[in-house]
């Protein structure tokens, strides 16, 4: 099967697909989604073997609209629409209870469902023509990074899949925060586009930083190794003057750096990645998954990362960071 690359034009065609069973790539605003018809479990099961993702890993119910919650989750909580009001559409995925008409492949079983509204025209537009919730995982094959163009999906793929949307270059370049409102206090199980300090001024409350998503895998997802390039790597964290200068005293022959585009000069000779200015997290998220895959396609053997620090959308390219280098970090 040879993948098909569709052009805006072909939101007919996408959505045809999904209701033939089929599993189409899908452009939201995060990452590229691989989406099937969500309430559809054989097409559902399709998604498991293009990823290669172990069954026990729950999808995210993709919705056309906020009033499609009370279609697919029950005991819905005034906080969960008034989450949705601020941040949907948008990159925020909400953990609530499931209605039992969402198959047992999307939930792996569980009796919660993951939702968001995605922010991204054509996406919407598939899923609302399509009159289904669309389940999509990322558009990665497991553990890789996930991809934020077409091309990148398209790379891990092709052939896998009959058709993948054209959308562009992902607006965030990281995916959806998952925040579970099942549980009491409510927490986050995983970092991502809405940071932790939007969260709190809509929620009145401090989100506990032990609910850091490593620490507590609630999120099924969260136990498996992810994002990850195929060198080794090291994640140096600190102030960027610093991490550059503990890089450049390590770095060897061979080896390759993800920097802030201030320190590149420093790094010349080597192959480096920039993800964007020290300061600036919303070009580092629109960067960072493009920059790990960048290193698969060099001859590197090692890669040394700066990082950001841990606040607005810091926290989530620093996780994303963290996890590909599974958790080899130096902190100066
Ligand atoms: O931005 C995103 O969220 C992207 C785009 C395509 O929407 N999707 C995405 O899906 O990142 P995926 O499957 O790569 O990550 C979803 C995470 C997994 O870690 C999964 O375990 C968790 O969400 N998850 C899904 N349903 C859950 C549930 N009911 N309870 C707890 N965690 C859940
Ligand atoms: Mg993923």
């Amino acid at each position: 099967m040879k993948t098909q690359l569709l052009s805006q034009t072909q939101i007919s065609q996408a959505s045809e697909l999904l209701l033939q069973g089929e599993i189409v790539g899908l452009p939201t605003e995060t990452v590229y989604g691989l989406g099937a018809n969500g309430l559809n479990p054989s097409a559902v099961e399709n998604i498991f073997t293009a990823k290669g993702r172990p069954q026990d890993n729950p999808l995210i119910l993709h919705l056309g609209e906020t009033s499609w919650l009370s279609r697919y989750c029950i005991d819905i909580p005034d906080v969960a629409w008034e989450l949705a009001e601020h941040f949907w559409p948008g990159p925020l995925t909400m953990i609530l209870k499931r209605n039992p008409v969402v198959p047992d492949i999307v939930t792996a079983g569980l009796d919660t469902v993951g939702v968001r509204c995605p922010d991204h025209r054509l996406c919407r537009d598939v899923i609302l023509q399509t009159d289904r919730p669309v389940a999509a995982p990322s558009g990665n094959t497991s553990g890789k990074p996930s991809p934020t163009t077409s091309k990148a999906m398209l790379e891990d793929m092709d052939g896998k899949i009959p058709a993948i949307l054209e959308g562009g270059a992902c607006r965030v370049g990281v995916e959806s925060t998952i925040i579970d409102l099942t549980s009491s206090p409510v927490c986050v199980l995983r970092y991502g586009g809405i940071t932790m300090e939007q969260l709190e001024r809509v929620l009145g409350t401090t989100l506990k930083q032990e609910t850091k998503a490593e620490n507590a895998p609630k999120a099924p997802g969260m136990k498996y190794r992810h994002y990850a390039p195929r060198a080794s790597m090291t994640v140096v964290v600190g102030e960027g003057s610093q991490s550059a200068d503990y890089i450049q005293k390590h770095l060897k022959q061979g080896e390759g750096v993800l920097c802030f585009t201030e320190y590149k000069p420093l790094f010349s000779g080597f192959e480096t990645c920039d993800i964007g200015k020290e300061n600036d997290f919303t070009q580092q998220g629109k960067r960072v998954f493009e920059a790990l895959r960048a290193f698969d396609k060099s001859e590197v053997n090692h890669i040394w990362a700066q990082c950001p620090p841990e606040r607005e959308l810091g926290v989530a390219v620093a996780n994303r960071l963290q996890k590909a280098a599974s958790f080899q970090v130096v902190t100066l």
